[in-house]
């Protein structure tokens, strides 16, 4: 059984089998060609945190994929109120045929997968979005016909997208270089994962203009993510050099793309300007979405007379 718990359990041939098969979906969806090899199947979409692009993208790629999108919010499921994961990780197993979940730990969506007999589907933890950067590396492909070789470069917290960027990137064969202060690094074992890849395909900056150097991708994310509400204002202040702006824009390669998994926050990560000029680019990531979580659904939930 195929699960995406966080992309580092895929290995390259597996990503970008996934991201050829997106690629595919969204030129059929584009043409009319329907794919009903989900018919039958009931998705269980469990969140504990807010989402917009996530939710609609995986309830409307479920329904044209010929299944059945259930959206359980926590607050109405008895997750909410102390029932174990594990527990209703083997009752959905008998109602449902996979489950996408957001919550805030990832040894939650873990649990899951453990206790549960279905494929489990990571919708953002704390610690990585992996449906996110699947989408990403498919538009940055889209944009400059390949990902090897590219630098992609990380401005702002050492959160779940910089986690699973770093992961994303040098799985492809990307370099990537992130920038953040002290004390907002990825955590130890996303930076033992980037040593592997060797000199010269990882670094960790101060100066976010250092880590544009050269890009061909720049890559931000919000200050301060879902739960750490109450961190808004120190947070503010800490993070106020790491924005993506005119003068970071400078110091990379001239044709660089920018790239927001969004929400944004104009005038604090991004510049509006920036924001403006980079559009394109970035809300065909968010279209993306769409297609690279139909492969993910496919991949993971398809009988294998409709794998693809
Ligand atoms: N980028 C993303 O996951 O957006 P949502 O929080 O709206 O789902
Ligand atoms: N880092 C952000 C990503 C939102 C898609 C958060 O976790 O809130």
């Amino acid at each position: 059984m195929k699960h995406l718990l966080k992309l580092e359990d895929w290995s390259t041939e597996e990503i970008i089998d996934c991201l050829n098969l997106a690629d595919q979906l969204k030129y059929e969806q584009k043409h009319g060609i329907e794919h009903k090899v989900l018919k039958g199947k009931t998705l269980g979409m469990i969140f504990e945190k807010s989402s917009t692009r996530t939710r609609v993208s995986f309830e409307v790629g479920m329904t044209q994929l010929g299944g059945y999108p259930l959206f359980l919010s926590s607050n109405d499921l008895q997750i909410g109120r102390g029932e174990p994961v594990q527990d209703t990780a083997r009752v959905l197993s008998r109602f449902i045929d996979g489950i996408m979940i957001r919550t805030f730990e990832q040894k939650e969506v873990e649990a899951l997968a453990e206790y549960g007999s279905i494929p489990i589907i990571n919708g953002l933890t704390d610690y990585c979005h992996p449906c996110q950067v699947l989408a990403d590396l498919m538009t940055i492909r889209e944009f400059k016909g390949k990902l090897e070789g590219l630098k992609m470069c990380f401005i702002g917290d050492g959160n779940n997208m910089m986690n699973s960027l770093i992961v994303g990137a040098l799985s492809t064969g990307m370099s990537i270089s992130v920038a953040c202060p002290e004390g907002y690094d990825p955590p130890q074992h996303i930076l033992e994962f980037a040593e592997k890849y060797g000199d010269g395909k990882f670094e960790l900056c101060r100066n976010p203009l250092d880590a544009a150097k050269g890009a061909d991708v720049v890559y931000t994310d919000v200050w301060a993510s879902m739960g750490q509400e109450e961190e808004k204002k120190i947070r503010e202040a800490v993070f106020k050099d790491f924005q993506v702006n005119a003068e970071l824009m400078s110091k990379t390669n001239p044709e660089c793309m920018v790239l927001h998994c969004l929400p944004a926050h104009r005038g604090e990560e991004i510049t509006e300007e920036v924001m403006e000029a980079h559009a394109n680019e970035i809300f065909e990531e968010a279209e993306n979405r769409l297609h690279a979580q139909k492969a993910v659904l496919v991949k993971c939930m398809a009988d294998e007379e409709n794998m693809r």
